[in-house]
């Protein structure tokens, strides 16, 4: 009768299983101290884009307010990234007749070729997303703004960016230090989307008068967030 033998294999496994719990055990540490997985907490995160688009020059140069272009940030969940017709406004290849506007700007621009190229399709430009929670994280753009919340608390100086990137750990942790204790980061809603502006006055002492106000009490339960 033959004897029963382990398989040659097995002979890795205590060595497999050692490795393995020693992952889990690291990542179950970094989720349970921050709540962290490696995809949000990517600061500096900045992708090329199809068309060489600058905050700095639209945002910050000319002063365009953010919601021109991100018109739902103050209305719903998602900020929206604007569809070509707001970039053809003034960057419009042609005039319905075909001719070229004399009030267009920079109409035969190299860096404006996928704009010209979705107008003339209708297809949309394929901008990359900087910023990407998990999908069974819930998060709502218009419950911050409006609530005193500026862009530049969540996003930094978007209004100084050449190329848009990720400023701030989008962690659980970033999350929770604020919804815990909101009033260094509450301006009057005029403010918003000013990104340089700054309280004449100590901020964490504006913030708890406008907090009590307006009642603002970020909540802390997991269902707020996970839904
Ligand atoms: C204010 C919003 C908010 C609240 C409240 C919140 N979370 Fe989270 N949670 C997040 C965010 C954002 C992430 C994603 C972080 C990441 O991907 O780095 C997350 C991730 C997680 C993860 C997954 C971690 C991972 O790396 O996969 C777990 C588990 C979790 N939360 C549990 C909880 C529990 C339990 C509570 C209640 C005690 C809670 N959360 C409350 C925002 C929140
Ligand atoms: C002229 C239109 C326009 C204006 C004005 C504008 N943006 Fe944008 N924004 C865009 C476009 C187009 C993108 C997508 C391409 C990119 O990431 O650069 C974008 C991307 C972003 C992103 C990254 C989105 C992602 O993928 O995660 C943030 C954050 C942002 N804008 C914030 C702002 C803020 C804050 C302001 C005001 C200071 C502002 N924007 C003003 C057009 C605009
Ligand atoms: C309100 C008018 C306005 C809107 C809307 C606008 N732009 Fe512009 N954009 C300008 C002006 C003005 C300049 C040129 C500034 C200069 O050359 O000094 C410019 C320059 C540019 C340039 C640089 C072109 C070059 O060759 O130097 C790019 C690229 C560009 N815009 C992309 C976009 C995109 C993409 C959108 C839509 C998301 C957009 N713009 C929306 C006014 C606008
Ligand atoms: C409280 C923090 C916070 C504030 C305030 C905030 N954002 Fe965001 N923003 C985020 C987070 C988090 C994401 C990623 C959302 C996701 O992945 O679902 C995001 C994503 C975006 C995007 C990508 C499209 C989208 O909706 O996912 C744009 C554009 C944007 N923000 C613009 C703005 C502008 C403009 C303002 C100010 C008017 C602003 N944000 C204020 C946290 C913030
Ligand atoms: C800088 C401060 C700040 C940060 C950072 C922040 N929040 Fe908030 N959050 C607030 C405030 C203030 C409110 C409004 C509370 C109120 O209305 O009483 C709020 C409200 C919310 C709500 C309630 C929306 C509703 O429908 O009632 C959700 C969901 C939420 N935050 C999710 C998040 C998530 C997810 C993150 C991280 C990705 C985050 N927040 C980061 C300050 C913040």
């Amino acid at each position: 009768m033959e004897r029963f033998a382990f398989p040659q294999w097995t002979n890795k496994l205590p060595t497999l299983l050692a490795t393995a719990a020693a992952l889990g055990l690291g990542y179950v540490a970094v989720v349970g101290v921050y709540g962290t997985s490696p995809g949000t907490i990517n600061v500096g995160y900045s992708p090329d884009q199809p068309v060489p688009f600058s905050h700095q020059l639209h945002a910050g140069t000319l002063k365009m307010d953010c919601r021109y272009c991100h018109n739902t940030v103050d209305k719903g969940a998602h900020a929206a990234v604007p569809p070509t017709s707001t970039c053809v406004n003034c960057h419009s290849a042609t005039n319905p007749d075909g001719t070229i506007t004399t009030a267009t700007v920079h109409p035969k621009s190299e860096k404006l070729l996928a704009v010209r190229e979705s107008q003339a399709t209708g297809e949309p430009i394929e901008w990359t997303r900087v910023h990407d929670l998990p999908d069974f994280v819930y998060f709502n753009h218009s419950a911050h703004v409006n609530r005193g919340v500026s862009c530049v608390t969540c996003h930094g100086r978007v209004d100084k960016m050449e190329q848009v990137h990720q400023d701030k750990e989008l962690s659980m942790k970033w999350c929770l230090d604020c919804h815990r204790n909101p009033d260094p980061h509450l301006r009057p809603l005029e403010h918003i989307t000013d990104l340089e502006w700054q309280p004449e006055e100590d901020p964490e002492v504006l913030g708890s008068r406008l907090r009590e106000q307006f009642g603002i009490n970020p909540s802390t339960s997991c269902s707020t967030c996970h839904r």
